[in-house]
C-alpha cells in the first residue's frame, strides 16, 4: 500500500482543493490529510477560519479521496508523521515549492503540484466581501 500525506487549512472547501486532493490520492492507495487546527491556523500563520477544525475535518472526511484526517499542530512533526503512518509520497501545491524536501532524507517522495489557477479560500472571502 502507497501512503500519500499531504497538509493544509482547507477552509471554505473549493474546486482548488478538490483537484489537489484527487492529484494526491492518484499518487498511492491512501491519503492523509493533516488539517491546521484553529490554534496553529492563529499561533502561526494569523489566519482564522470560516469553519471550526471539526466542521473541515468533517468535509475533509466526505470527500471520497481522502482516507483519513489528523490534525496538524506545529511545523515539526512532518518527520513524526511521515514515520508514525509509514508515508511514501508526501504532497503540497507548488506554492510551497522546495519548503519540504529536506522529507527526501527520509526516504519519503516529495511532489509539487501545480495549483488550480483563480481560485483560493483568500479571493472567496475577498469577494463576498467586495459584493455586499
Ligand atoms: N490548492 C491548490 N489550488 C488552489 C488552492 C489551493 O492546489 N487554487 C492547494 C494548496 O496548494 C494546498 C491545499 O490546496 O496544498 C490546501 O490549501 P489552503 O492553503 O488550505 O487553501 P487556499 O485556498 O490556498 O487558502 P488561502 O487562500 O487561505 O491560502
Amino acid at each position: 500500500m502507497r501512503r500519500v500525506i499531504t497538509y493544509g487549512t482547507y477552509d471554505l472547501l473549493h474546486y482548488g482543493h478538490i483537484n489537489l486532493l484527487q492529484r494526491a490520492r492518484e499518487l498511492g492507495d491512501y491519503l492523509i490529510v493533516a488539517l491546521s487546527t484553529d490554534e496553529f491556523n492563529w499561533n502561526e500563520k494569523q489566519k482564522r477560519c470560516y469553519f471550526s477544525y471539526e466542521e473541515r475535518k468533517r468535509l475533509l472526511e466526505a470527500v471520497r479521496y481522502v482516507d483519513l484526517v489528523i490534525p496538524e499542530e506545529e511545523w515539526d512533526q512532518k518527520v513524526t508523521d511521515v514515520r508514525e503512518y509509514h508515508v511514501d509520497v508526501f504532497v503540497m501545491g507548488d506554492d510551497w515549492e522546495g519548503k519540504f524536501d529536506f522529507l527526501r532524507d527520509e526516504g519519503v517522495d516529495v511532489v509539487y503540484l501545480p495549483r488550480t489557477p483563480e481560485i483560493s479560500t483568500t479571493q472567496i472571502k475577498q469577494d463576498l466581501r467586495e459584493k455586499q
